[in-house]
């Protein structure tokens, strides 16, 4: 049995007002449950084809369907998608569990209920015990759980992620990539993730899109067809090399890709 599509992207390309061509026609299908990686030099439109999956964007021409519906009725299909930024955006005059809860006080949640889900979802990234501090007592990296634990907190089944962990030191990044591997087998999440990291890609995705620029394309993608749950073994093992050392090639070739459109 074909796997249930979460996203697809019909022939949707994106020309800003200012006519830059930030993605020539893109074709994707995103199945649920796959943990699919954007790859690409800067300027290659991962952001731009994020936000239009998240309905943040028009595309230009073509359409996206994300469960099946177009995304501005995405109730209809009784499912949930949230969106993590780079930054965690947090209101700082406002608690971590104020933040978290946010998205659900908008959504006119009784509170009984949104303190629970809050609860819940703050535990999930392992800060249960910070719901009452203030975001500029945290980390960074507490902050960032922060913005996930409010992503969670809609409890979506398609988490958008751009750059989420891009700010951050490897050690810190390392164990969120593990928690968020964790979080997705867990709650059976669909991810769409966006990194200039080859290392978190191949960690992370079991697929992974690779983009060029000027004008942003997809160019190659890539299986990574390697079990989960995924260790630190894997990250050391030659089958990681691999991978890693493919993306790179691909990567190499994407970056000079446009000298040749453009001749
Ligand atoms: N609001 C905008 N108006 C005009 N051009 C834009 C706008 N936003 C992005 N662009 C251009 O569209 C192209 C794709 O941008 P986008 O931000 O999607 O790339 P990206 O792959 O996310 O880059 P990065 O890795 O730097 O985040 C770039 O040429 C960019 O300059
Ligand atoms: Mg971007």
């Amino acid at each position: 049995m074909q796997p249930t599509p979460a996203v697809e992207v019909l022939s949707a390309d994106k020309i800003y007002p200012n006519g830059t061509q930030a993605l020539l026609p893109v074709d994707l299908t995103i199945a649920e449950g796959e943990f699919v990686t954007l790859l690409g030099p800067s300027g290659c439109g991962k952001s731009t084809l994020l936000k239009m999956v998240a309905g943040m964007l028009e595309p230009s021409d073509g359409r996206l369907l994300v469960f099946r519906k177009p995304v501005a009725q995405i109730d209809e299909s009784g499912r949930r998608m949230a969106f993590v930024f780079q930054s965690p955006t947090l209101m700082p005059w406002a608690s971590v569990q104020t933040n978290v809860r946010l998205p659900l006080d908008l959504a006119g949640v009784p509170r009984k209920e949104a303190d629970a889900r809050v609860a819940e979802a703050l535990e999930l990234v392992g800060l249960d015990k910070f719901a009452k501090a203030l975001p500029r007592a945290l980390s960074g990296g507490m902050q960032m759980r922060v913005s996930i634990a409010r992503g969670l907190v809609t409890q979506p089944d398609l988490l958008l992620m751009d750059e989420p962990f891009g700010a951050l030191d490897e050690i810190t990044r390392h164990k969120l990539d593990a928690d968020l591997l964790d979080l997705w087998r867990k709650k059976k999440l669909t991810v769409i993730f966006v990194t200039h990291s080859i290392h978190e890609a191949v960690f992370l995705s079991s697929r992974v899109i690779m983009m060029a620029a000027r004008p942003g394309r997809v160019v190659e993608q890539f299986e990574i067809d390697e079990p989960y749950p995924r260790t630190a073994d894997f990250m050391v093992s030659p089958q990681f090399s691999r991978y890693a050392k493919k993306l790179q090639d691909s990567l190499l070739r994407a970056s000079n890709a446009h000298d040749e459109v453009m001749q």
